[in-house]
C-alpha cells in the first residue's frame, strides 16, 4: 500500500535561510515553493532522487508548524509516505485501527491529496500519506 518514502517534511523558523542550507549548500534543488494558508505554512520543496525535501515555515504563531516551532524547535516534522490511491489508504490504515487526524484527505502542496496519521500509531512520528496529482 506504501509505496515509498514521498518526503520528509522539516519545521524551520527562515525558509530562506533553510534553504541557503538545502539549495545552496547541500545542492537539492528546488521545484516547488508555496504558500498553504489552510495549513497555515509557506513550503518549498526540493528534489532528491524520487523524493523530496519539505520544508515547512508556520505563517503564524497558533498553526500546527508554529506550535511545533515553539515547543520542539526546527527540525523534523514528519514523514511522508505515498500511495497511490489515497482513499484506498485510509480506509485500510482505519480497518487496521490506526488513528487518523485526517479522516479524509485533503489538498496538500502541487495538487496533492494527502491525509495525516497520529504520531500516536506509528511510533511517535506524524506520518502523513500523499497522493501525488495525476501528472507526477
Ligand atoms: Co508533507
Amino acid at each position: 500500500m506504501l509505496a515509498a518514502i514521498d518526503h520528509v517534511g522539516i519545521a524551520v523558523e527562515d525558509l530562506d535561510a533553510a534553504l541557503a542550507v538545502y539549495r545552496d549548500s547541500l545542492g537539492l534543488p528546488l521545484v516547488h515553493r508555496e504558500t498553504v494558508t489552510d495549513q497555515g505554512i509557506d513550503a518549498a520543496l526540493l528534489d532528491v532522487g524520487e523524493g523530496h525535501v519539505e520544508l515547512l515555515e508556520p505563517l503564524a504563531p497558533d498553526t500546527t508548524v508554529g506550535r511545533f516551532l515553539a515547543r520542539r524547535g526546527p527540525g523534523l516534522h514528519h514523514v511522508a509516505y505515498r500511495v497511490a490511491d489515497i482513499e484506498r489508504a485510509l480506509s485500510d490504515l482505519r480497518e487496521a485501527g490506526i488513528r487518523l487526524i485526517d479522516e479524509r484527505a485533503r489538498i496538500g502542496i502541487r495538487g496533492s491529496r494527502v491525509a495525516f496519521v497520529h504520531p500516536a500509531s506509528a511510533g511517535g512520528v506524524l506520518t502523513e500519506i500523499v497522493q501525488p496529482a495525476e501528472d507526477r
